[in-house]
């Protein structure tokens, strides 16, 4: 799989760690890895990778902060110009576990913010280099490779999946995530760029939890084997698990 760019936000731990160290080991390896934090002097392990692959770029976004989203999107354009952004890998977000009884508006709008709005806005910015990208492309149709937008959903966003009730803030968060996939998915298509929601499955990160089923090596690498370098027409606008399975509801 050649993509030639790639942008995750939250980069700096967890899933989003393991897809800059997966892209950064590959071969062949994107021109640009930009790894996505909100904090780029803290990332210590971002910055040794950095070291080692310098086609790794630590760039600061934070999700919610959108004057982050423009100076990161000019940061971007000085290095691939008219090449363009071939993916955006929106997999920042937070868990906000709360019962009926115990959630509050105020964590509702957070967890809002971080998985709903965060994404929505951030591919906004960078449309138009996703677009220079699906317009230069040797490629044609829909493929990651030419251009895509990705969005980290969860299975706990499926309504077949919600079996045990509890948890508002995420459940109704990645739900809404995966209607904004769907929307854009039919709004760029004619732009030859695909949106996508993946569901990780469980996985061993401070989200997770050390229960999980998977390492984030098994899953990132599904990811990258099982969906990225296959999804095309068919999975587009879907929920498309780690394993390439597409589950939406
Ligand atoms: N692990 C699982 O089992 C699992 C299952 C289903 C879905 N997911 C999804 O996978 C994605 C990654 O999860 P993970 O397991 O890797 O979680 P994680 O280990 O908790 O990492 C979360 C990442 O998101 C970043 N983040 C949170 N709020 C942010 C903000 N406002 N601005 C910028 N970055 C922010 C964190 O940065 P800081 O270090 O600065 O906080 C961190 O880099 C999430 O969207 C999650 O919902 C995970």
């Amino acid at each position: 799989m050649e993509i030639a760019s790639i942008l995750i936000t939250g980069a700096n731990r967890g899933l989003g760690y393991e897809l800059v160290s997966q892209f950064a080991a590959a071969k062949p390896s994107p021109d640009f890895i930009y790894a996505g934090c909100r904090n780029p002097d803290g990332a210590d392990k971002l910055k040794e990778l950095a070291q080692k692959h310098p086609n790794v770029k630590i760039i600061k976004i934070a999700i919610g902060d959108e004057s982050s989203y423009q100076t990161a999107v000019q940061q971007v354009t000085q290095d691939v110009g008219d090449r363009g952004l071939t993916v955006l890998f929106n997999n920042a977000g937070i868990l906000t576990y709360r019962s009926f009884e115990k959630v509050t508006a105020e964590e509702m709008r957070k967890e809002y913010e971080v998985d709903v709005i965060g994404p929505l806005m951030l591919t906004k910015a960078f449309y138009p280099l996703l677009k220079k990208a699906a317009d230069n492309s040797k490629d044609k149709g829909l493929s990651c490779t030419r251009a895509a937008v990705l969005n980290m959903t969860s299975g706990i966003g499926l309504i077949s999946d919600n079996t045990s009730g509890n948890i508002y803030p995420y459940r109704a968060a990645k739900v809404a995530l995966n209607m904004i996939t769907k929307s854009m998915s039919i709004d760029f298509k004619s732009d030859g760029i695909m949106a996508v929601s993946i569901n990780p499955g469980w996985v061993q990160t401070d989200l997770g939890g050390a229960n999980a089923t998977l390492t984030p090596t098994e899953c990132i690498e599904g990811i990258r084997n099982n969906v990225m370098a296959k999804m095309g027409e068919k999975e587009n606008g879907r929920v498309v698990k780690y394993t390439g399975i597409i589950n939406d509801y």
